[in-house]
C-alpha cells in the first residue's frame, strides 16, 4: 500500500517529514519533490533498500544512482577525492540542479553505483527534498520517480500513474520548478565532461569552467543511463528542427501525412502564431525554461489523450534547450527530420 502524503513546497510540515524520513531510515521507499524532477528515494547506505528502488521502477541494473545529500560538507564522506573544480562548482550551484560524478568511497554500496568506482552526488535545492535528507539522517539514493523509459514525473500525479502500489510513500508537493533532469558532470576525468546536458545550462558551468567536454549529437552515450530508451510516451514521437521559416510548413506536412494514413496526431508547438491542423495541439512555452517546465507533462499528456504520432517543434540549443533537445531526441528514437 502506497501512503500519499501532501506536503507545503515553501514550508514543509514537520510531523509530515518525519513520517517520510521514518520509512527512508527503515529502509522502505518514498518518492519526493525535487527542483527538477520527482525522486524514488531509498537510504543510500542501505543495498537492501536500494535494490527495491531497481525492482519498482524496473529499471536495469547497469544504470548507477545518483546520491541526495542536503548539506555540502558530506560529499566529502562519500567521495575520495575532491578536484578544485568540484568545490568551485559546489559553491557556485549546491543546491540546485547539478549532480557531479566523483570518485566513490567504500561506504557507499555497489548497488548504487552498479559496480563503478564513481559516484554520482546532487545537492538539491528543493525545501522538501532537503528537509527529508535532513530527517532520515542519511543521504538518499533517487533516481527519477518513472517507471523507467517512461517520461521523468514533473507532478505527484505522474509518479502515482507509475507507482502507486509499488513504493511506500508519494510526497505530493506540486509542481516541480524546472522540468528536466539535473546536468550531470564527471569530473573525475580531464577536462570535466558533461555527460548528460540538465536544468543547470552548460553556460553557466561554462562562466566557471573554461575547458569543459560535452557529448556530441553523434556520440554514443556516455553516462551509463543515457543508452536506455528514454523519456518516451506510447506514442511515436518525429521531432522537426532547423531553419525557423521552415518547420511550421514542414509539421504540418506530416501531420497531413500521418493522417492519412488514419492516424491520430498531435502537435507539441513552441512557436507562439504557429497555426496547425492536428488531433491535438499544445503550445508548451516559447521560452526553452517555459518549454522545459512543460516538455514531460505533455509527453504524458498526449497519451492520455491516445494520440499515436507526435509532432514537435524543435527549440533552440541555448539555456535548458540544449537539455531539452537531448531529451526530445531520445523520446523521439532519433527520429528527427531537418528543416534546412
Ligand atoms: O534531477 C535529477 O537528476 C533527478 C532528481 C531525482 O535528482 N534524478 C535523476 O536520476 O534524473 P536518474 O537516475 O533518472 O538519472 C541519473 C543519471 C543517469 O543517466 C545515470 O546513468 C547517471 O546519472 N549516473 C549516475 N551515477 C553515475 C556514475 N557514477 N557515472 C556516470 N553516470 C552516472
Ligand atoms: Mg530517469
Amino acid at each position: 500500500m502506497t501512503i500519499i502524503l501532501k506536503i507545503s513546497r515553501n514550508s514543509p510540515e514537520r510531523a509530515l517529514i518525519k513520517q517520510a524520513a521514518l520509512i527512508i531510515k527503515e529502509g522502505g521507499l518514498v518518492a519526493f519533490p525535487t527542483e527538477t524532477v520527482y525522486g524514488l528515494g531509498a537510504d543510500a547506505l542501505n543495498a537492501k533498500a536500494v535494490e527495491k528502488i531497481f525492482a519498482a521502477k524496473g529499471r536495469p541494473a547497469d544504470n548507477p544512482l545518483i546520491v541526495h545529500i542536503a548539506d555540502r560538507k558530506d560529499v566529502y564522506k562519500f567521495v575520495k577525492e575532491v578536484p578544485k573544480e568540484a568545490e568551485l562548482l559546489m559553491k557556485k550551484f549546491w543546491p540546485g540542479p547539478l549532480t557531479m560524478v566523483l570518485k566513490k568511497k567504500d561506504i557507499i554500496p555497489d548497488i548504487v553505483t552498479c559496480g563503478l568506482g564513481t559516484v554520482a552526488v546532487r545537492m538539491p535545492s528543493h525545501r522538501v527534498a532537503l528537509a527529508l535528507i535532513k530527517e532520515a539522517g542519511t543521504p538518499i539514493a533517487a533516481p527519477s520517480a518513472n517507471l523507467s523509459g517512461r517520461p521523468s514525473p514533473t507532478d505527484a500525479s505522474h509518479v502515482i500513474e507509475d507507482l502507486l502500489g509499488r513504493v511506500d510513500v508519494i510526497i505530493d508537493s506540486g509542481k516541480a520548478y524546472i522540468g528536466v533532469e539535473s546536468t550531470v558532470i564527471d569530473l573525475t576525468v580531464e577536462p570535466p565532461l558533461i555527460l548528460r546536458p540538465g536544468g543547470l545550462p552548460l553556460e553557466e558551468i561554462e562562466k566557471f569552467l573554461k575547458n569543459v567536454g560535452k557529448e556530441e549529437k553523434s556520440d554514443k552515450p556516455k553516462s551509463p543511463g543515457m543508452k536506455y530508451t528514454h523519456y518516451s510516451p506510447n506514442a511515436e514521437v518525429i521531432v522537426v528542427e532547423g531553419y525557423r521559416g521552415g518547420v511550421m510548413k514542414k509539421v504540418q506536412e506530416i501531420v497531413d501525412e500521418e493522417r492519412q494514413k488514419g492516424r491520430k496526431v498531435g502537435v507539441m508547438a513552441v512557436v507562439k502564431g504557429h497555426k496547425f491542423d492536428a488531433d491535438i495541439v499544445k503550445f508548451i512555452g516559447s521560452t526553452e525554461k517555459e518549454v522545459a517546465k512543460r516538455l514531460f507533462r505533455a509527453l504524458r499528456d498526449f497519451d492520455k489523450e491516445d494520440i499515436q504520432v507526435i509532432i514537435a517543434e524543435g527549440v533552440e540549443e541555448k539555456g535548458l534547450g540544449l537539455a531539452v533537445m537531448n531529451r526530445l531526441r531520445k523520446a523521439a528514437g532519433y527520429n528527427i527530420v531537418e528543416v534546412k
